[in-house]
């Protein structure tokens, strides 16, 4: 199964990326706008790993101190358009945490620098990125999230959690 690590959001943060996807879609933007429920942070992504078990074994050890994030701007790499977070030391340890645990448990996962965005719009055209509302929220456990291509496009399962 295809694996990856992230945050989920709660509804005031997932409120306030629809109404900037809303913005964006009035003015002009046009592409693959992640569906609301399929929001999320990626800590993460294992990819195809057959042990969902032996990925939450192996993160057991890990003690989440409960941490704030906040939505801070919208920005793009080429045509993908993403929500970013306000720096914070917190998330990034924690990251540094669960990374180094997969690592020296033998677990794949992309290796690519951590740079943490919410995907909002995939193959965006037309228009500019939209400001955004400054919600926040708790982050008090991280998901083993499941991916699942569908006919209707992705679907994101919680499998686990640390
Ligand atoms: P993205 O939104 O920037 O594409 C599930 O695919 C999640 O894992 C997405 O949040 C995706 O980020 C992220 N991800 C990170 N590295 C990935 C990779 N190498 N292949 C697919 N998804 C990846």
């Amino acid at each position: 199964m295809r694996l990856f690590l992230a945050i989920n959001l709660n509804n005031e943060m997932r409120d306030a990326l629809i109404d900037a996807q809303n913005d964006m879609y009035e003015s002009g933007v046009r592409g693959g706008y992640t569906p609301e429920e399929n929001l999320h942070l990626t800590l993460a992504f294992i990819g195809e790993y057959p042990d969902p078990e032996n990925i939450l074994s192996a993160l057991a050890d890990i003690e989440l101190k409960p941490f704030t994030i906040t939505l801070d701007r919208c920005g793009s790499f080429g045509d993908l358009w993403w929500a970013g977070l306000q720096t914070s030391p917190a998330l990034e340890a924690i990251v540094r945490r669960v990374r180094r645990a997969l690592a020296e448990n033998a677990i794949p996962f992309d290796r690519k620098r951590f740079s943490p965005h919410i995907t909002l719009i995939r193959r965006a055209e037309n228009g500019t990125p939209v400001e955004i509302k400054p919600a926040s929220m708790t982050v008090d456990h991280i998901s083993l999230m499941r991916s699942d291509r569908a006919k209707q496009g992705m679907i994101y399962t919680e499998v686990g959690r640390l």
